[in-house]
């Protein structure tokens, strides 16, 4: 590029500079897009090693109650991968409830441990006897995803609206204060984007008309004064 004008000095150097930081980010965002595609391998002794924590009630419970601050935002309620942070990406965090019985213990804890891309490491927020009550947490979705009646709730709902209709948000409806006829009405709507550009037309448009129907029936079943239990 000439340089013959002592003006045009000016405009060279940052052109250039913006050309460098793009490009940079083009780059940047290839590999990570290419790093996602490639299967997430734990190494061979991490797999192996076993959950020195006993798999319990206590631990179990110990567990849900970290995934619930630390993990469901991207994983949702049931390790589906359909939390809030999670439903709203393009690209939806690993179903883990898939996952747990492909994988070992350990290779999840070392996951956790470890992060990757988005997924964030634990190392330096919960310790290692935390992580392990978090894997036995994961190990016994299975078992409770299998019983739970409401699955179509646990599975679409409640990391919003929770089991008892209470929102996560303030401003966002108590779902047990409708009628099942009212909460089927709203949820038609945004399905068909009547209601457009709201969070609920982002959740339902792929819903049937029998989990709709099923999701009324849930919430409206509700006593009223669940709202006023804590979550
Ligand atoms: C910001 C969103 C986010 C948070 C928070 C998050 N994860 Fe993840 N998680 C992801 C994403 C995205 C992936 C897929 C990462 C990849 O394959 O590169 C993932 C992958 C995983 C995997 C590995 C799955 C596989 O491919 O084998 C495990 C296990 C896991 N997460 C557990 C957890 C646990 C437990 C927590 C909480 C302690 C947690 N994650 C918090 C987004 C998140
Ligand atoms: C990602 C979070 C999220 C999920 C998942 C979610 N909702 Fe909502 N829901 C909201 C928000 C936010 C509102 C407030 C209105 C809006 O912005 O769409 C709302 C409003 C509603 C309303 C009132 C609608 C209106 O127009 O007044 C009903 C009924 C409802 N939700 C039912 C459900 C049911 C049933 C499910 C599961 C099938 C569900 N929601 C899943 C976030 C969510």
């Amino acid at each position: 590029m000439s340089l013959n004008l002592g003006s045009s000095i000016y405009s060279v150097a940052p052109l250039t500079a913006l050309f460098t930081i793009s490009t940079a980010l083009l780059l940047s965002v290839a590999s990570v897009a290419h790093a996602e595609s490639v299967p997430w391998q734990a190494p061979g002794a991490e797999t192996e090693k076993l959950n020195p924590v006993r798999y319990d009630v206590e631990s179990v419970n110990m567990g849900k109650t970290l995934f619930a601050t630390h993990c469901l935002q991207c994983h949702g309620y049931w390790g589906e991968g359909d939390g809030i942070v999670g439903l709203m990406s393009d690209k939806r965090p690993a179903n883990l409830l898939v996952l747990a019985s492909e994988q070992s213990p350990g290779a999840f804890a070392w996951k956790i441990a470890e992060g990757r891309n988005t997924m964030p490491s634990f190392r330096g927020t919960l310790s290692e006897q935390e992580i392990w009550h978090v894997v036995n947490f994961i190990a016994s979705l299975e078992n409770e995803v299998g019983s739970a009646e409401q699955s179509i709730v646990v599975q679409r709902c409640a990391m919003c609206h929770g089991l008892s209709g209470k929102a996560i948000y303030e401003q966002w409806p108590d779902l047990p204060a409708m009628s099942q006829q009212e909460i089927e009405a709203k949820l038609f709507a945004h399905r068909s984007g009547i209601i457009a550009d709201s969070t609920m037309s982002k959740v339902s448009f792929d819903l049937t008309d029998e989990e709709i129907k099923e999701a009324a029936r849930y919430y409206s079943s509700l006593n009223r004064s669940s709202l006023n239990e804590e979550d």
